[in-house]
């Protein structure tokens, strides 16, 4: 069983290029941007340079998927214009036509920041704008009206999210506002009123607020019980040592003001990996679905720009549902792959109800870069389990559970190339409690990425990765003697066509 990459220069096969990760073709791309269902479509815009593979003039990318795995692209959707560049930004279906845009039927809106400068100045000035499409998100029109909300006194005002909130009647935007999240009303798109502002003394503020989100999720499944959940992304600040991340926060929103549960000092993160900034949720899904799928930009600001692939730069992360779980510390968000990821499962090895004792390697002789790894191990008479990827001579990434101390580390020191920046080699500890000694595992390895479920998806380690392409071993040991439940190693297939297919 083997599932490896060959460095050629035919389609999606260059090294470290992503195999079941959305990638564009070629080129710089940060933040997921506008992601929006609609007649049968996931959109998936995003902040994109065309020119280059380093950060520039902004421009929204675009691809659709049918299943949240297969990627098609499409041209870009909008481009610098006289009011500057496309920053950060979200799309609806305005099912009603409460913008007129679209004669009575539906279509989609785009809401995003427009960047430029003051005139005469070289002081940034972001003022939000949108952009309509009546063609299933194929053209788009720059309203001409634009831009249609601005706000001169704050300076980093950018990033917003708009929803259509039904017990009120009205759309809301949540939108970055230097270090906090300003929420604003509107009954057409066009006209905003401020109306709440959330975040003074709230949470993490080690860096600009940006790329909010807002949405409810079920607690524990249940299809009552909800609550609200605001994601806030914090930028890179040069003393926070792992550079720019995802906060969260669980609490009431009453169409106007949101109301954290949790004590104002508590930080929650999204992901506890390096990789995993500026996610938010997918628009529109269809209610029944009951889903809220979240997707990241799979980088780091500390880094981003440095990274060793060409000609494209920067992958986003698997897409995730997400749920909320109840604790006794509190509310907790959980994420899961999407299960449509399995439909590219290739026939795998499985191993279930037997003992791994110290000294062997369950995973020997496997190989791969593209992987779903499952695990479910009873740990109860052993003290630590180590599963290593990417594994050469000369390389290796490490994931080790502790079990006296409840701790999952993750060491990325000898992953491959790391003499990019001297942030990336890195080696991180976090808590995983295993209730009844039950250690459950998901790992998603894809050539330069590693993704993480711990538990239930409580806790989630996304991070980047630069090995060799000889680096395919596989190991699974422990110093003890671990019950191996079940562990399933199954290779992924790429989800981009050969052009010559
Ligand atoms: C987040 C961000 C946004 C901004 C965009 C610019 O990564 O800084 O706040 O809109 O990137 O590309």
């Amino acid at each position: 069983m083997t599932v490896e990459h060959t460095a050629s220069t035919s389609y999606y096969q260059e090294k470290y290029r992503p195999q079941f990760h959305f990638t564009p073709e070629k080129n710089w791309m940060n933040d997921p941007n506008g992601m929006v269902y609609y007649n049968g479509e996931y959109h998936l815009f995003y902040q994109y340079h065309p020119n280059s593979n380093v950060w520039g003039p902004m421009h929204w990318g675009h691809a659709v998927s049918k299943d949240l795995v297969h990627w098609e692209h499409l041209p870009i959707a909008l481009k610098p214009d006289e009011n500057g560049m496309i920053f950060s930004g979200s799309a609806v279906v305005d099912w009603h036509d409460t913008t007129g845009f679209f004669g009575g039927e539906s279509g989609l809106v785009a809401i995003f920041t427009h960047a430029d400068e003051y005139p005469g100045t070289d002081k940034p000035r972001q003022r939000q704008s949108l952009a309509y499409s009546k063609d299933n998100g194929r053209t788009w029109t720059p309203y001409d009206g634009n831009p249609v909300l601005a706000e001169p006194r704050i300076i980093d005002f950018r990033d917003p999210k708009v929803f259509w909130h039904e017990d009120t009647g009205r759309w809301v935007m949540v939108i970055a506002s230097g270090q906090t999240v300003s929420m604003y009303t509107s009954l057409n798109l066009i006209d905003w009123e401020f109306v709440s502002e959330f975040g003074d003394g709230e949470g993490s503020h080690q860096g600009v607020w940006e790329c909010p989100d807002l949405f409810q999720l079920p607690v524990d499944h249940s299809t009552d019980k909800k609550k609200w959940v605001l994601l806030v992304s914090l930028g890179d600040e040069p003393d926070v040592e792992e550079g720019s991340k995802t906060q969260y926060f669980v609490g009431e929103f009453d169409g106007k003001t949101f109301v954290n549960d949790h004590d104002s000092a508590k930080v929650l993160w999204v992901d506890r990996g390096w990789d995993n900034y500026a996610g938010v949720t997918w628009s529109d899904l269809p209610m029944a679905s009951g889903r809220r799928v979240f997707m990241g930009w799979m980088s780091n600001w500390r880094y981003a720009i440095d990274t060793p692939t060409s000609t494209w730069r920067s992958a986003m992360t698997l897409p995730r549902e997400l749920s909320l779980k109840t604790t006794r510390e509190g509310f907790r968000l959980i994420q899961t792959p999407v299960p449509d990821i399995e439909s590219i499962r290739n026939e795998g090895q499985t191993f279930e109800d037997m003992e791994l004792k110290s000294g062997g390697n369950l995973f020997k002789g496997l190989k791969g870069n593209a992987l779903d790894l499952e695990l479910d191990l009873d740990v109860t008479y052993t003290g630590s389990v180590r599963l290593g990827l990417l594994q050469s001579e000369k390389e290796e990434t490490v994931i080790e559970y502790d079990v006296s101390s409840s701790t999952l580390s993750f060491d990325r020191r000898r992953s491959g190339d790391a003499s990019f920046h001297q942030s990336f080699a890195m080696t991180q500890s976090i808590t995983l409690n295993v209730p009844d000694g039950r250690l459950k595992l998901r790992v998603f390895v894809d050539w330069s990425s590693v993704e993480v479920f711990g538990g239930d998806g409580e806790v989630v380690l996304t991070n980047l990765v630069f090995p060799g392409e000889e680096s395919l071993g596989l190991e699974l040991s422990t110093d003890g003697t671990a019950y191996v439940h079940k562990a399933r190693v199954s290779p992924l297939k790429s989800v981009w066509k050969q052009v010559s297919e």
